[in-house]
């Protein structure tokens, strides 16, 4: 399968996995001054001195079914089992059914898509995914004309998942994208990070990875994919419509009602990470057609 799709950046910009190493030679080739005097706008040169990792991408996770603190995921999702695991895949198409995600994967084209990561709560990173686009999985379910959004729903496992005895969401995690949005080649299902299979923690075994939109829209282990014509519920609007929109694009000029938006904190810089704008659309302003007739106030 043809690819079709660019990306600006390269292995440079990936976190490298030594951070350590890396924080270390950053510190030893400049003056601590230096670093916290760096201002915004720097380029992606700079942005590689300052790198994330492997062990930053896995071990500071937000995944609220293993705990809500930073740690809890890597520290309890092992007990989910990953394997077997099949998608029910259901609603406007052609071809519903429970597949199998072994089947999946023999159809899709696996790629590396290198892509920024923005979370809403203002910390970023650059993550090295490996994944399928999601627009040739409703291409093999075949979308019906009448459909217009997609629905996802993560695994719901009280056995396995301990954090979801507390009503911190409503459970299942549940997401969704406007069909073209869910169809544009920038978002896909990841299966693996750094060349290695997803860690459960990231969301193993499949997770959505839409990287202009804040990281809550990238659900994790993924059990059903709905189309429909209604606008689906999503787990953190439903928990607060005032702070979290269905879009949720990255916007830096449209603020959270609780800290501005303007900035992020990119992961992996320690005690000398400063802060960085950012950009519309997380800089993939390649999907700006896409809400070109939208108030991005309102539809936040
Ligand atoms: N998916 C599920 N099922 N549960 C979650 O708590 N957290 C979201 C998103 N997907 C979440 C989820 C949030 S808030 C973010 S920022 C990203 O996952 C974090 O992905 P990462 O831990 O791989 O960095």
């Amino acid at each position: 399968m043809a690819k079709r799709w660019t990306n600006d950046l390269t292995h440079d910009d990936i976190t490298p996995e030594r951070v350590f190493l890396n924080r270390r030679q950053l510190i030893a080739g400049l003056g601590a001054g230096s670093i916290l005097a760096a201002t915004p706008g720097q380029s992606r040169a700079q942005d590689a001195l300052e790198p994330n990792s492997y062990e930053d991408i896995t071990n500071y996770c937000n995944y609220y079914e293993f705990g809500t603190g930073k740690t809890d995921p890597a520290a309890n999702a092992h007990t989910l089992t990953t394997s077997p695991w099949s998608v029910k895949i259901d609603g406007m198409v052609d071809n519903p059914g429970d597949y199998a995600l072994s089947e999946i994967m023999e159809k899709m084209t696996i790629e590396e898509r290198i892509y920024r990561f923005r979370c809403v709560e203002a910390w970023s990173m650059v993550v090295p995914w490996n994944g399928f686009e999601l627009a040739d999985l409703l291409q093999m379910a075949g979308v019906k004309p009448e459909a217009k959004y997609v629905a996802f729903e993560t695994v719901l496992r009280p056995d396995e998942m301990p954090g979801v005895r507390y009503p911190v969401l409503d459970w299942p995690y549940v997401e969704g994208l406007r069909l073209d949005e869910a169809k544009h080649p920038l978002t896909i299902m990841a299966t693996g990070l750094y060349g290695k299979p997803l860690p459960n923690q990231n969301g193993a075994p499949l997770r959505l990875v839409v990287p202009w939109k804040y990281g809550f829209k990238s659900i994790k282990s993924i059990i059903r994919i709905t189309l429909t014509d209604t606008q689906p519920p999503t787990s953190w609007n439903k928990a607060n419509a005032r702070e979290y929109g269905f879009y949720s694009n990255v916007n830096p000029e449209v603020d959270h009602p609780r800290w501005s938006q303007a900035t992020e904190r990119p992961l992996g810089g320690g005690l000398f990470s400063r802060r960085k704008p950012t950009l519309m659309f997380n800089g993939y302003d390649e999907v700006a057609g896409l809400y070109e007739a939208m108030d991005l106030r309102k539809n936040f």
